[in-house]
């Protein structure tokens, strides 16, 4: 049986040399499993410049679990954290938030507008008790890209830490952390970089995790106890996710070789061009203007004609060799295609024409 492609943003399609790499067994304890995993984490601080003041501390679980961990661990827990808001994933770091009972501030954006510097800026300088922004950089609710320079530029500039949720960017788009400064940067094994799901990864400031052993309510989330214990024998504390490690060694040789994050983006760029052309060629249209879209996931209106219904299109275009994603907006009607995973621009032209060709069969007539 032939998988469908996968057009979601993580899980994602992955190379057959990414899969092969699952084939193996290892052990947790095993020398040759724990040199795989310093490797891996060593690529992760190279992709970030970030080799002067940072450590990558790797944990079992989806990326919630590892922005959960961060948060938890680097945020004191009389800190104050401020949440610029223009989507579902800033909304999860509020409430992960309130579960950890940290203090919170949210500011609130439409889900079309980019974070706003100048209230973030105001924000800081209005309430002295906010220690930390958490910023969601690509947000995959819209696939909106979060203007992170500027932001971190910001936060710096008023004394304050930064906590960047870069699941879904870290890979594909630059972030310097020799002129960017954050104490903590998510990101997970099964997006950008193109591995499977099953791990988190957190990019931390050393000093920052250094002076964070009291912070974490829980074992398991507790990220400096990960990294001593990482430290001191190589090893993971707990059972590691020993083939999503193993995969994500083999998607990181394919990243290096393809020529890192410039040659990922570029692709990612094109796969992008490549359906907005497509699926506005057909009529439809895009949520978000061009200028504010991240090459990773584009959110399109779901047609207004009476014969769509999202449960059928979905069907109807997996039965053509897609899966694609439903919108996460609760005010307006969409559906999401990734354009990022182990795929190129003819996959998604042959994706626009599986579509069409859905909605022919739907009788939908009116798509935007
Ligand atoms: C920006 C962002 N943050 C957090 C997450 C949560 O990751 P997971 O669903 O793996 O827990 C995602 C998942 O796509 C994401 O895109």
């Amino acid at each position: 049986m032939t998988h469908p492609i996968l057009l979601t943003p993580g899980p994602l399609t992955t190379s057959t040399e990414t899969k092969t790499a699952m084939l193996s067994d290892w052990g947790s304890w095993d020398g040759a499993f724990n040199a795989i995993t310093a490797s891996v984490c060593r690529d992760l601080i190279a992709i970030l410049h970030a080799e002067a003041d940072h450590v990558c501390i790797p944990l079992q679980g989806s990326g919630t679990f590892a922005v959960e961990a961060a948060l938890g661990t680097l945020v004191a827990r009389n800190g104050k954290v401020l949440v610029p808001d223009n989507g579902a994933y800033a909304r999860r770091i509020f409430r992960i938030l309130k579960y950890l009972g940290r203090q919170s501030v949210v500011l609130p954006h439409d889900e079309r507008e980019v974070a706003d510097v100048e209230r973030i800026d105001a924000a800081l300088a209005a309430d002295p008790d906010i220690t930390h922004v958490a910023q969601v950089h690509c947000e995959t609710g819209t696939g909106i890209l979060n203007p992170l320079p500027a932001i971190a530029a910001a936060v710096a500039n008023r004394g304050r830490r930064l906590i960047i949720d870069a699941m879904s960017s870290f890979g594909a788009i630059d972030i310097d952390a020799r002129s960017l400064a954050f104490d903590g940067l998510i990101t997970a094994s099964g997006k950008c970089l193109e591995g499977v799901p099953g791990m988190g990864m957190v990019i931390a400031r050393r000093a920052t995790l250094e002076s964070s052993a009291d912070n974490s309510a829980s074992l398991v989330m507790d990220l400096v106890d990960q990294w001593q214990y990482m430290q001191k024998s190589g090893q993971w504390r707990f059972t590691p996710p020993t083939h999503v490690v193993a995969a994500l060694r083999a998607a990181l040789d394919q990243f290096l070789v393809e020529g890192g994050q410039p040659a990922r983006l570029a692709r990612y760029t094109e796969n992008c061009h490549v359906l907005i052309e497509g699926m506005r060629a057909l009529g439809f249209k895009t949520f978000l203007p061009s200028a504010l879209q991240a090459p990773i996931i584009v959110t399109f209106y779901s047609p207004p004609d009476p014969s769509y219904e999202f449960a059928q299109f979905y069907r109807l275009v997996k039965e053509r060799g897609f899966i694609l994603y439903p919108g996460k907006l609760t005010t307006v009607d969409t559906f999401r295609v990734g354009c990022i995973g182990a795929i190129g621009p003819d996959i998604l032209r042959q994706a626009v024409d599986a579509i069409a060709d859905a909605l022919r069969q739907m009788g939908v007539r009116r798509y935007g």
